[in-house]
């Protein structure tokens, strides 16, 4: 995570709005900031490289990183490239995948069908936002909700643990709902737009919840699974109302929810590796135990993935 805290009160300084409609609408109180000298790929090699050695990996032996992002530094080459260079792995395949807030569970699923299929034995996957620099910080119903981050984790094969199996989706007729466009490539007119983050935020929050019920229950049948057998939710991080949401449709306490949106806010691709990070590493997740990780995000894309960890 970037240092700089934005906290709602400062916010609520730049725009009309206010801590508690911002935290009882969504259930963010503050998030981090990058500097102007943080890049996405900057990002995804801090959290790489806590990845890699929390794997005892030898980077040389990683033969694929896939970067989920949709704030890269560069339109190419690929930050998954820009992560190869940084971490020195000469002999690997590097690229990018676009899903927007799905992205960390897109990519999980890409690494899983290259270990399975025999293709891959180590891939590192990433997700590394800066969406403080699409956000349009005079927007108040989009810029009280993002913050920016990377998480990331090496995936090796194993007959023991893992990941049991993914499930990702995309509707592209919601466009509208939810975009960011692209000045750069834009023709005559459509040019003047500015690169900013749009969204008609009360009908995404119904289609995400309807979604995310649905993928609960896909995920469940195709592992022959029960609701009780899920240890541990940890979802993609925009609206605590939409992860209750989610909880409930599992029967699932809070207390088995993973939430870091509090304090690291929406960090789009980066918040289900985020928020499995801290609950790994603060002891909450354990070894052995089922957790059903699951994402929304513009496209519409959403998918899950589910893991004996
Ligand atoms: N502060 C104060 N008032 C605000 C505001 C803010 N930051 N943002 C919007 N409002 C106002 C609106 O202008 C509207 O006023 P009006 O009734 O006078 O027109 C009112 O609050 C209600 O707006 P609405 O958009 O219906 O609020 P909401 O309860 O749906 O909450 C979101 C807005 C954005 C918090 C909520 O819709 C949401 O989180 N949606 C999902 C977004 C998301 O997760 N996107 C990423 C998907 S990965």
């Amino acid at each position: 995570m970037p240092e700089k805290v934005l906290t709602n009160e400062q916010i609520s300084r730049m725009v009309d709005t206010s801590d508690s409609w911002i935290f009882d609408r969504t259930g963010i109180k503050s998030r981090r900031i990058a500097s102007d000298d943080e890049t996405a790929s900057g990002m995804a090699e801090i959290a790489a490289r806590q990845a890699i050695e929390a794997a005892a990996c030898n980077p040389e032996d990683i033969d694929l990183i896939i970067v989920a992002t949709g704030t890269p530094d560069r339109v190419y080459p690929s930050t998954g490239c820009l992560l190869q260079q940084r971490l020195g792995i000469k002999n690997c395949v590097a690229f990018d995948i676009q899903a927007a807030c799905s992205g960390s569970i897109f990519a999980l699923s890409i690494a899983d069908q290259y270990i399975k299929s025999g293709a891959a034995k180590k891939v590192l996957v990433v997700g590394s936002e800066i969406c403080s620099r699409i956000v349009d910080w005079a927007d108040r119903s989009t810029c009280i909700l993002f913050g920016d981050g990377a998480g990331a984790v090496l995936l090796g094969a194993s007959s023991e643990t893992g990941i049991l199996s993914t499930h990702i989706h995309s509707d592209g007729e919601y466009e509208d709902l939810l975009y960011c466009p692209n000045p750069q490539a834009a023709s005559g007119t459509n040019r003047q737009g500015a690169g900013y983050i749009a969204m008609r935020g009360n009908e995404v929050f119904k289609v995400a919840v309807n979604t995310l019920g649905r993928i609960v229950d896909e995920t469940l049948d195709a592992n022959s699974m029960d609701k009780s057998d899920i240890d541990w939710l940890v979802p993609h991080q925009a609206n605590i109302r939409i992860i209750v949401a989610t909880a409930k449709k599992l029967k699932m306490s809070m207390d088995h929810v993973v939430v870091t949106l509090e304090t690291q806010g929406n960090t789009s691709s980066a918040s289900v590796l985020l928020a499995f990070n801290e609950a790994v590493r603060d002891g909450r997740i354990q070894r052995g135990q089922v957790v059903l990780l699951e994402a929304f995000g513009a496209g519409f894309t959403w998918g899950s993935a589910l893991i004996k960890y």
